[in-house]
């Protein structure tokens, strides 16, 4: 299965596409924690995209494309993968479709997860995440079962992300609209677009996203 997951930031492609890989044993690709992860050991991309991210603007298509195209060589993608925060761009989705017919593969279907403008920013100004595992959690809408304390790992250290605040958040959304959502008809065109309801609670989303991803199991 190779699965891309669309949608604005904080319209929840990082929580589905935890549940996702689970269900389906295919990695999870996250450009965005792969950004982080560059920026946090210092290297020569996360120096230049350090300040991209915190401006709530676009790494270059270069980097990315490149940085892609490592990743999905990798072993763990064999079985499939969900692109989360890829393609971002024309050009990223024109690089993405030629690097996958170079290896006679191609995406199988795309997911919008559609969710209003006003909700994203209250998500993603809530967003914390496990400092050890990586688990996410909001909160308000996704609180762990005892305060303080993983679910996952019963880590007792989170962290928040440096561009995850209400002035960002404006930015974020209009790279989305302006760069991002132009992707959408390439997709379509190639009719692989469908749509999911992001404002439904988490558990809900997952019902509707994997109601049409056993489809293609099942194919
Ligand atoms: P990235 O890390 O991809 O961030 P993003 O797209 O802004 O998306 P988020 O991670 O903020 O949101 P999400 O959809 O994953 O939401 P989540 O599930 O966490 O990118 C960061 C930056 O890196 C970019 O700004 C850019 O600079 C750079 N970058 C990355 N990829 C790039 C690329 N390809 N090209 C160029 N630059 C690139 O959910 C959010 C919160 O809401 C959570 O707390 C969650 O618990 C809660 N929540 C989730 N679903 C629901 C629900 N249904 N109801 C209520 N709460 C919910
Ligand atoms: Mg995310
Ligand atoms: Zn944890």
């Amino acid at each position: 299965m190779k699965l891309i997951l669309l949608g604005p930031p904080g319209a929840g492609k990082g929580t589905q596409a935890k549940r996702l890989q689970d269900r389906y044993g295919v990695v999870q690709i996250s450009t965005g924690d792969m950004l982080r992860a560059e920026v946090s050991a210092g290297s020569e991309v996360g120096l230049q995209a350090k300040a991209v991210m915190e401006a709530g603007q676009l790494v270059s298509d270069d980097i990315l494309i490149r940085m892609l195209a490592g990743r999905i060589e990798r072993a763990d993608c064999a079985p499939g993968f969900i692109l989360d925060g890829f393609p971002r761009t024309v050009p990223q989705a024109q690089a993405l479709d030629a690097m996958l017919t170079s290896k006679s593969m191609q995406i199988d279907m795309v997911v919008e997860l559609k969710v209003d403008d006003a909700a994203l920013t209250d998500r993603i100004a809530g967003r914390y995440t496990c400092k050890a595992c990586g688990a996410g959690y909001h909160d308000e809408f996704q609180k762990p079962v005892i305060a303080g304390v993983c679910d996952k790992c019963g880590g007792t250290a989170f962290v928040r992300r440096a561009d995850d605040n209400r002035e960002t958040v404006g930015a974020r959304l209009a790279a989305y609209h302006a760069q991002t959502a132009p992707i959408l008809p390439h997709y379509a065109a190639q009719g692989k677009l469908r749509e999911v309801d992001g404002m439904a609670d988490i558990d809900a989303v997952t019902v509707e996203l994997t109601a049409l991803l056993d489809t293609l199991v099942a194919a």
